[in-house]
């Protein structure tokens, strides 16, 4: 027997304004075919002025929360991934406890950019394996257009807003890979590749700062470190690629998703993409591909699931989990 953190609902959220990428030919050397044919993006939401990440956050736990069939009260934690927090502090995930309603149990961010839900998803089933809480929602939640420099067209035309939720739930398994929920997780970094990508400013050099890339650095590193570290997780969890029925990537570009699906040996309909809709999403973009997946009626209970994700730092990671 062994615990096991197994997916009991899943929801998310976007802001109402949608923008496509002909918007950007107007005030940018660029046009929807460079943004499309590089990228695969089409269109991406953004959020309204005032609205917050830990607003789209508390919108996601809830439908995530309707779709378990739960009650705020009935959560142990709150973790969320993010890179663009409401405030320095306190934590977006405190402030989605307090709009959900939640007075007690804990709650805490998670920061570890595009990886971050992936990180989260290893926190919270630690969590649970260890019998310290036994509900945890875990929400991926990104305004990255307050970090945009509107100028530079390599990198504004790429990244969107949003927020996606699971709720996982311990539940015991036979200790097989047999089991539902989180089977194994492979998590990297390394600070070596820090100015890849990363954010001009922050509270100690004292600016808010934007979004930095050397995009087609971190495309190579992509390429090579997202099929390792599904590779990794899958091994630990004693099974190989042929067991997979869904591939659920961080939603960068279209290139990298359909370069890693090679080297795992999963045709492009066993993969979740949703990339065109959303842009990058940051952590908020595996939750988001979840919960659409479900929604289109992709992911059925039983399903091998491998996500996987990189992003600044490096960092990268994966984790196996059967749905
Ligand atoms: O989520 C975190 C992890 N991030 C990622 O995974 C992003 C990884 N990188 C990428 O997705 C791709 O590298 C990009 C989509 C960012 C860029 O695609 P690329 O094929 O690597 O293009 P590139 O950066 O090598 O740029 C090619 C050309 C350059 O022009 P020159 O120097 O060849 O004359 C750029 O200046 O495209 C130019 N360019 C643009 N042209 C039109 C860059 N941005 C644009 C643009 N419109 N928006």
């Amino acid at each position: 027997m062994k615990l096991r953190a197994v997916v009991r609902g899943v929801g998310h959220y976007l802001p109402a304004r949608v923008v496509p990428n002909s918007e950007f030919e107007a005030s940018l050397d660029t046009t929807d075919e460079w943004i499309r044919s590089r990228s695969g993006i089409e269109r991406r939401h953004f959020a309204a002025e005032g609205e917050t990440t830990s607003d789209m956050a508390a919108a996601a736990a809830r439908a995530a929360l309707a779709d378990a069939e739960l009650r705020a009260d009935q959560i142990d934690a709150v973790i969320v991934a993010t890179s663009t927090a409401d405030l320095t502090f306190p934590s977006a995930a405190t402030m989605v406890q307090d709009k959900l309603g939640m007075t007690s149990g804990f709650a805490f961010d998670v920061q570890a950019v595009c990886a971050g839900f992936v990180f989260a998803l290893a926190q919270a089933n630690a969590l649970i394996v260890s019998e310290q809480a036994s509900r945890v929602i875990v929400i991926g939640a990104e305004t990255f257009s307050r970090i945009m420099d509107w100028t530079d067209r390599s990198t504004c035309v790429l990244f969107g807003d949003g927020a996606g939720a699971v709720v996982l739930e311990a539940r015991q398994g036979t200790g097989t890979s047999h089991d539902r929920g989180i089977l194994s997780s492979d998590l990297n970094s390394d600070g070596r590749y820090r100015d890849l990508l990363y954010v001009d400013g922050g509270v100690s050099t004292q600016n808010t700062g934007y979004l930095r890339m050397q995009g087609n650095q971190v495309f190579r590193h992509a390429v090579v470190k997202l099929a390792e570290t599904a590779t990794r997780a899958l091994d630990k969890a004693g099974l190989g690629h042929d067991d997979l029925d869904w591939i659920v990537p961080h939603q960068a570009n279209i290139r990298i998703i359909e370069g890693t699906a090679k080297k795992l040996g999963l045709p492009m309909d066993k993969v979740v993409v949703t990339v065109q809709d959303h842009g990058n999403t940051s952590a908020a973009s595996i939750p988001l591909a979840l919960s659409v997946a479900k929604s289109r009626g992709q992911l059925r209970e039983g399903d091998l699931i491998v996500t996987e994700a990189i992003g600044g730092g490096l960092a990268w990671g994966a984790v196996v989990l059967r749905w």
